[in-house]
């Protein structure tokens, strides 16, 4: 029996009339998708310039789906030289380091030096097709290499900058990288991590030659051996050079990234130059409201599919100024963000929902402490976000007016799926919305069958996307295809979709199994909680236990434990109880903020858990209780 349910959410909240007013997208665009079918994603493709016509929206062409079929284009051309006629000018890029420095890129600055970073790669060899590996923290000479890249038709690897040697070595390997883009060094929470020496051992254990570029992130003087290229030397070697944007066919592969591997072994990911492309521009515009005149702020890390989707390729091809910001958000002070929402006056703020659950945690006088008006729109991705966080973020952070998109989405799809349209739909706080326009989702049981309206099962995409990856395209020609996630999920007699977490973090509690996200949002709905995390304890017979994060000046004491065990009960009936709740400073959470349930529940069984690189914060690892079972 599964004990999820929907109906709790405090009445649908309608797009402020400020908003609505000035928003991008202000029609319910369902309609025309009725009407016209696949067709309608022809406003995805009109969001780019094409230097040859697509003959067909969508059509199913040597064993795969085609979308945009005939169709030729260029991204780096999509992202910077279209832009130049109108607004040169206009920043880019504005970036922001750890230790005090910022730069600023204008759309005619990133245009010399993607086309001086061109030259380069291919003055080295790269050629259409090669696949280039970038290892760089978020510094702005990764989307300059990303998009150098995409103007040779080259595809970009990008390989998170806190990952070992090893990890570096695999995805050379697997991908048969033969260049590898990296920098010096740069500062991890104030500590200077040896970027190259980890690149170097990468090198020395992949299975080929890898021809190694370095940017100097920390030492002017640093001293390169013949066997690199120093990146500034290959940019003074072709200054002032321009290379012509290679055209590429819509469905040529534009970049390779792996899947995050929360679950489950790294999955290689390929996604589209014309199907992608449009489709996170388009859901750029249409969701995060992106306008040229904006500065946006999407603050994740470059390296994963957010960075790529919403903080390079949508706000660059729409034209507007995405901020990038290199350290963590609180390093080195709890306000270090509003500081930067208030000096750069953002407007649309897109972050994870964990992260926000940490704002909860510091406390609301961070924001308070800053003019945060400019903001717009917020956004959050990753994990659920509960009614309670939800409406934090929305008050201290938006003004208590800003629309907050709660948007669902994988590295498979490229860009959002399930999303409120910010100006159209009504906001439920906990669902993240009905699937976008063009989109069908269903919601099934393990056999594959729908289940009734309300109740819970595994979330499945029935219609193609233009954002679907390779794979998926080819999947996709089966009569019967669906696209079955790893989620489940409930949806609501409007169509809402509420996320309970992924299938293998599926809880039981009494007879009733429970997506980990009914049961967290229970608990962090009791006063002075900020964070959560349920999981099952084998030490405790199968049972839930809680992991618990108090505000920061609650204390996690025996009335409290009580308060949450008889919330819960009200919420979910006598029955849900927890055979333990235990508080805890940190979470363990992945380098792009999920937390790692898997791994709690091993810490609770003080099981080995081994290798914690994949986590952001190992250092806490220890400090988290195991359940005893007198608990
Ligand atoms: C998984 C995908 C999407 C880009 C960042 C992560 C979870 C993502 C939400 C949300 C509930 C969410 C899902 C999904 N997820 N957004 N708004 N509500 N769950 O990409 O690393 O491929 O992870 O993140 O479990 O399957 P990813």
């Amino acid at each position: 029996m599964a004990g999820d349910h929907v109906g709790d959410h405090d009445g649908p909240i309608q797009p402020p009339a400020s908003f609505v007013e000035g928003a991008n997208v202000t029609e319910d665009l369902r309609e025309q998708f009725e009407r016209e079918g696949p067709d309608a994603w022809s406003r995805a493709a009109d969001t780019l310039d094409w230097s040859e016509p697509y003959d067909e929206v969508l059509r199913e062409r040597d064993g795969a789906l085609r979308w945009f079929d005939g169709g030729r284009l260029n991204a780096s051309y999509n992202c910077v030289d279209r832009h130049l006629a109108d607004r040169k000018n206009h920043v880019a890029i504005r970036w922001e380091g750890t230790t005090g420095e910022s730069r600023t890129y204008t759309y005619l600055d990133l245009y010399h030096e993607v086309n001086e970073a061109a030259a380069g790669l291919r003055s080295l060899g790269v050629e259409a097709g090669d696949v280039v590996t970038l290892y760089m923290p978020v510094m702005p000479e990764l989307p300059v290499v990303m998009l150098a890249c995409a103007r040779l038709g080259a595809l970009h690897n990008v390989v998170f900058a806190g990952f070992s040697a090893d990890e570096l070595a695999e995805r050379l390997d697997g991908t048969g990288s033969e260049y590898l883009v990296t920098c010096d060094g740069y500062y991890r929470r104030g500590t200077a991590v040896n970027q190259k020496n980890k690149a170097d051992n990468a090198r020395m254990a992949a299975d080929h030659d890898v021809e190694t570029v370095v940017v100097t992130r920390l030492d002017d003087d640093l001293y390169l051996s013949d066997d690199h290229v120093d990146y500034g030397e290959l940019l003074d070697d072709h200054a002032g050079a321009t290379v012509d944007p290679v055209e590429r066919a819509a469905d040529d592969p534009l970049f390779v990234i792996y899947t995050s591997g929360t679950t489950g072994e790294p999955d290689q990911v390929v996604h589209t130059t014309g199907g992608y492309l449009s489709y996170v521009t388009w859901t750029g515009e249409s969701v995060l409201d992106i306008k040229p005149s904006d500065t946006y702020w999407c603050a994740a890390d470059v390296a994963w599919i957010t960075g790529h989707s919403y903080m390079v390729y949508a706000p660059l091809a729409l034209g507007t100024t995405t901020l990038l910001y290199e350290g963590a958000p609180d390093q080195s002070e709890k306000d270090r963000l509003w500081e930067l929402v208030e000096r750069h006056r953002v407007d649309v703020f897109y972050t994870a929902s964990t992260v926000v659950r940490a704002f909860v945690k510091w406390g609301e006088e961070h924001p308070a402490a800053h003019d945060l008006s400019s903001l717009r729109l917020l956004g959050t991705v990753g994990e659920p976000i509960d009614p309670r966080t939800w409406t934090w973020y929305r008050e201290h952070v938006g003004g208590g007016d800003a629309p907050v998109v709660d948007t669902w989405w994988q590295t498979e799809t490229g860009g959002i799926l399930v999303s409120t349209l910010p100006a159209v739909d009504p906001m439920k706080p906990g669902a993240a919305g009905p699937p976008l326009p063009g989109h069908e989702v269903s919601v099934v049981d393990y056999t594959g069958d729908p289940v009734e309206t309300g109740e819970p099962g595994h979330l499945a995409v029935t219609e193609p996307w233009p954002g679907m990856p390779r794979g998926l395209a080819e999947a996709a020609v089966a009569d019967d295809w669906t696209y079955v996630t790893s989620d489940r999920a409930v949806v609501d007699g409007d169509g809402y979709v509420t996320f309970l977490g992924r299938e293998d973090d599926t809880v039981a509690v009494g007879d009733t199994a429970y997506g980990p996200a009914t049961l967290e949002s229970a608990v962090i709905e009791v006063g002075g909680v900020a964070e959560a995390a349920v999981v099952e304890s084998e030490t405790a017979g199968e049972k839930a236990v809680a992991y618990v994060c108090t505000e920061r000046d609650r204390q996690g004491d025996d009335a409290l434990r009580a308060r949450i065990e008889n919330h819960v009960a009200d919420r979910l009936g006598p029955t849900a109880r927890f055979e333990a709740v235990i508080f805890t400073p940190e979470l363990p959470k992945t380098h792009s903020g999920k937390i790692m349930r898997r791994l709690l529940s091993a810490i609770a069984d003080g099981e080995e858990y081994g290798d914690t690189s994949a986590l952001r914060n190992p250092e806490t690892v220890g400090e988290i209780e195991t359940v005893s079972r007198d608990d």
